[in-house]
């Protein structure tokens, strides 16, 4: 049966380069199917918020989690590091502890930016975050996109770069098996 994957975007901002590139993945020819999952009506974590009924953005983030074998997430790099939204629904998503919405579901990463690093300090932050939630997140493969202003068509809002489109297209596949084999 075909994979279902959860695509949170680490950007809220309406031209991001990032929800570009989730929505390229989005529309990939994989055996899988992909939902978006949205983290801009997220509250600001707080655990006050926690003792009664769980807002209802907060419910349908962990239902989207939940509803998916695996999770890949597009981000930005915001001072070297990952923007605070995405920490903010990270927080959320790993509560209760140990039975938090992400523990244990398969992740992988891909981020994007108009600089030369194409996220790489990001992308290790939000590696060590994962490992602390207990999240396991494929190895190895890594999606780093620099100087993605050249790379995207902005008005289309596609990828239009032949050999980027192919490596995200690998990593995906990679994703794909590597989720089905945890599986079996
Ligand atoms: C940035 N940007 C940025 N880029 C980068 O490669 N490394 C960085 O550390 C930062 N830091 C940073 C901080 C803040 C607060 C902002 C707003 C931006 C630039 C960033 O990559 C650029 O704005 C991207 O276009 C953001 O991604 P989206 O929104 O296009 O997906």
């Amino acid at each position: 049966m075909s994979k279902k994957i959860g695509l949170m975007c680490g950007s809220l901002r309406k031209n991001s380069y990032n929800r570009i590139i989730a929505n390229t993945i989005a529309d990939l020819n994989v055996p899988a199917a992909f939902h978006l999952i949205e983290i801009g009506d997220l509250p600001l974590y707080n655990e006050d918020l926690e003792a009664g009924e769980l807002p209802a953005s907060v419910v349908a983030f962990n239902q989207g989690i939940r509803d998916a074998d695996g999770i890949v997430i597009v981000t930005p790099e915001y001072n070297s590091g990952i923007p605070g939204v995405l920490k903010n629904a990270l927080d959320w998503a790993s509560r209760p502890p140990r039975s938090g919405a992400l523990q244990g579901k398969p992740v992988g990463i891909v981020g994007a930016t108009p600089g030369g690093l194409g996220t790489a300090l990001a992308q290790v932050q939000l590696r060590h975050t994962l490992e602390a939630m207990q999240v396991p997140c494929l190895p190895f493969q890594k999606v780093r996109i620099s100087q993605v202003h050249e790379k995207v068509n902005a008005e289309l809002k596609v990828v239009s770069d032949e050999r980027t489109k192919q490596n995200i297209q690998s990593y995906i596949e990679h994703f794909v098996t590597w989720i089905e084999h945890r599986s079996n």
